[in-house]
């Protein structure tokens, strides 16, 4: 589960407060890990379990034995047959900050008598709990952690893992051992989850809240037909009753045992010898966990002498010598206070949710997309739902769905989209076979603000201080009309407007006068021309050099450039037929704008006949950093010796180019797709020759390459 911000201060009547929390917690407990319908998100589970494990340690005449926190995961449901643990199945403490995590720490090393032990870390992977036993090499059962002493035999369900193997290869120089348990995590992909969810949405289902659940649902399905059909997979973390098998000296080499018989192991296992290290490579994943085609909750960190998790043995419901270090909640809980419709700058109207306040992802959140008018639909939100928001990474933060424990108001009804446009009130349209409805008006004001807002964002023209608000008093105050107005803007006008001082007026001017300095691709791309992202004005930019010449290009010519194609160039090419953003532009360039140096043309030309064309028509993708080169040196290498060096690996990609600080993800389908891997070391003998260091091309006639 997800951690939370502790809410805990102390109650008026602590032993209430304790009683009220303990049923809480029992009742969330069975909906999670019994009934997989969890009614509210982790985090706010986690806020429970807190504050009662704060009081009960406040309070020590409160504590009893039948505490849900002395209590591990929830009980086991009739339909499946119970299995007793032979070695319990343990859960994890958790750590939800640094110094949560040096307490810890300390708290081992003072276990250890002052030794300092080395500390393994592993992802900690969102998914469920299972134990696989093998008995004569032979797969015999799979039971879920259930309460950690008796588990749920899901043995059928399990057997249609492909991760999982039904027969365990030899580890190297021994036997498999008699007995052979095997824990670790089932998990659903990020992708494989999206595509499940498209399905159920095509079939007009409602989609699954988030991977977990659709991992714990799938399982746990009377059918192991249709657990198969559910792309499940496994990642194996730890030993559990083994019968003949080796001593191990660490747990990193445990873990490349059980690869030996044939399980998956994370490959982010790392090392550290002091928690420091520990530290910054939980920041590190916290920062990262989206590069990853699988959910991670958090990172576990163990202790890595067998011996010493001996010494250090365990509480009634967790080892000492391991720890969950939990990132921040990225979904929440609250109430949807309306829905509410904003038109931006292609016309198109979304829908988005106005929240009570909520702390999610790292930040406070009062509203979130819920998409289009379908999404709505689907989802079936209304005005006073309890609903989950989620904010991952960078992504705007939307609206899953109703909480389960959602408490609907009386009387409340389907939310309809709206007719007309909240904006200018002209009626909205839903084009036959897309999911957006829109605004056609030209001159609808809320298309205006979001067109300038476009063009001053930090993708384009980068003008600092030129928000929405801003722009909207500029409109009201008639001194602008669109973004070509800004150039003519003046501190005096500024100033003479409401609540804006001297120098946020001059820093304004200063801005927008400096943004006409922007290279050309930022100038395209703010002009906001549906279909026309940063990547075909960066290939228009560096095939063209100035705006001129690409005005000058029938659509045919456009569409030759690579990264452009036949939808964008038609769109360009009546973009700029237009008579008036025709006009438009020109008041750019008397606004003396940067629309390219004929120059440049020139220039490129004579250093492409001095650098030898080795990568001519190829495509060689980098993933992290290739030292001596920053990432557009990379990319300006491959290019500038005829290649092609886009952000992602595909069956065409002639190499992948593996530097520093990689993430999995381009690796992994590189791999999939048998694209040759080239060390960061090779990246200047690929440059000079054109070919993949290491890899020997087939004799001519040899049969099929593969
Ligand atoms: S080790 C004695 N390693 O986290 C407990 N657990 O919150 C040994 N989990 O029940 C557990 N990734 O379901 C371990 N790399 C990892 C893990 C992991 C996820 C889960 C596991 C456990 C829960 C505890």
């Amino acid at each position: 589960m997800s951690s939370g911000e502790s809410s805990a201060s102390t109650p008026p009547n602590p032993a209430v407060r304790v009683e009220s929390l303990r049923a809480q917690v029992a009742h969330h407990n069975e909906r999670y890990h019994t009934l997989d319908d969890p009614e509210i998100s982790d985090a706010d589970y986690d806020d429970l379990a807190r504050e009662l494990r704060a009081l009960e340690a406040e309070y020590p005449d409160l504590a009893t034995d039948t505490s849900p926190t002395g209590q591990v995961g929830g009980a086991t449901s009739a339909t499946f047959d119970p299995v007793v643990h032979r070695v319990p199945m343990m859960s994890l403490d958790n750590a939800m900050n640094r110094d949560e995590l040096v307490a810890w720490a300390d708290r081992v090393v003072k276990g250890l008598d002052g030794q300092v032990p080395t500390f393994v870390c592993e992802l900690k992977f969102d998914g469920l709990a299972m134990s696989i036993r093998y008995e004569a090499g032979q797969f015999v059962q799979a039971a879920t952690r259930g309460d950690g002493t008796v588990g749920e035999d899901v043995t059928a369900n399990v057997a249609t893992i492909a991760d999982i193997p039904h027969e365990l290869s030899k580890p190297s120089g021994n036997d498999v051992p008699a007995v052979v348990e095997v824990r670790g995590e089932v998990y659903m992909g990020t992708s494989a989850f999206e595509r499940l969810n498209g399905r159920a949405i095509a079939a007009g289902d409602k989609p699954f809240v988030n991977p977990r659940n659709s991992a714990a649902g799938s399982l746990r399905q009377k059918d192991p037909a249709k657990t198969a059909e559910r792309e499940l997979s496994f990642w194996a973390y730890q030993l559990g009753d083994v019968d003949g098998g080796p001593v191990f000296s660490s747990h990193a080499d445990t873990l490349a045992w059980v690869g030996e018989l044939g399980f998956p192991t994370n490959e982010h296992v790392q090392r550290f010898r002091t928690i420091d290290e520990v530290a910054a490579h939980c920041l590190h994943w916290q920062d990262h966990r989206h590069t990853l085609d699988y959910e991670i909750d958090g990172v576990v960190i163990k202790v890595d002498d067998p011996v010493q998790q001996d010494l250090l043995g365990f509480t009634s419901r967790a080892p000492r010598w391991a720890i969950a270090y939990k990132f921040p909640p990225e979904e929440r809980t609250t109430t949807l206070l309306d829905i509410r419709v904003s038109v931006g700058r292609t016309g198109r109207a979304t829908p988005f949710a106005v929240l009570d306040p909520v702390f999610v992802g790292g930040s406070t959140v009062g509203m979130a997309t819920l998409h289009n008018r379908e999404q709505v639909a689907v989802k079936d939100v209304r005005p006073g739902d309890t609903v989950i928001v989620r904010k991952a990474g960078d992504v705007i933060p939307e609206v899953v769905g109703p909480a389960p424990a959602n408490k609907r108001p009386k009387g409340s009804v389907a939310w309809e989209f709206p007719v007309s446009c909240p904006s200018c009130g002209v009626l909205l349209v839903l084009p036959d076979g897309e999911a957006d409805t829109r605004c056609f008006n030209p001159t609808c004001p809320a298309k205006q603000v979001a067109k300038i807002a476009y063009f001053a964002s930090r993708g384009g023209m980068d003008i600092e201080g030129l928000g929405e608000q801003m722009i909207e008093k500029l409109i009201d105050a008639d001194l602008i009309t669109d973004a070509a107005d800004l150039y003519s803007l003046t501190v005096e006008q500024l100033v003479a407007l409401d609540r804006i001082g001297a120098t946020s007026a001059t820093n304004l001017v200063d801005s927008i006068q400096a943004s006409k300095d922007r290279p050309l691709q930022k100038f395209m791309r703010s002009l906001g021309v549906r279909h026309f992202g940063p990547a075909a004005s960066q290939a228009l930019a560096a095939e063209f050099h100035t705006l001129d010449a690409i005005m000058g290009r029938t659509t045919e010519e456009l569409a030759a450039v690579d990264g452009v194609g036949g939808v964008i160039a038609s769109t360009i090419t009546e973009w700029f037929a237009a008579p008036e953003n025709r006009a438009l532009v020109e008041r750019f360039r008397d606004a003396g704008l940067n629309f390219g140096d004929p120059e440049d043309a020139v220039r490129a030309a004579e250093a492409k006949a001095l650098i030898p064309q080795s990568l001519e028509g190829q495509t060689v993708v980098v993933t992290g950093t290739v030292p001596g080169y920053s990432r557009e040196q990379a990319a300006e290498a491959i290019t500038s010796r005829g290649g092609k060096s886009p952000g992602s690996v595909s069956k065409k990609t002639l190499a992948l180019v593996v530097g520093d600080h990689a993430g999995a993800s381009k690796l992994t389908k590189a791999e999939t797709l048998g694209v040759p891997i080239v060390a960061a070391a090779d990246f200047e003998e690929l440059l000079a020759t054109g070919a993949v260091p290491g890899v020997e091309l087939p004799e001519p006639g040899a049969g099929e390459a593969n």
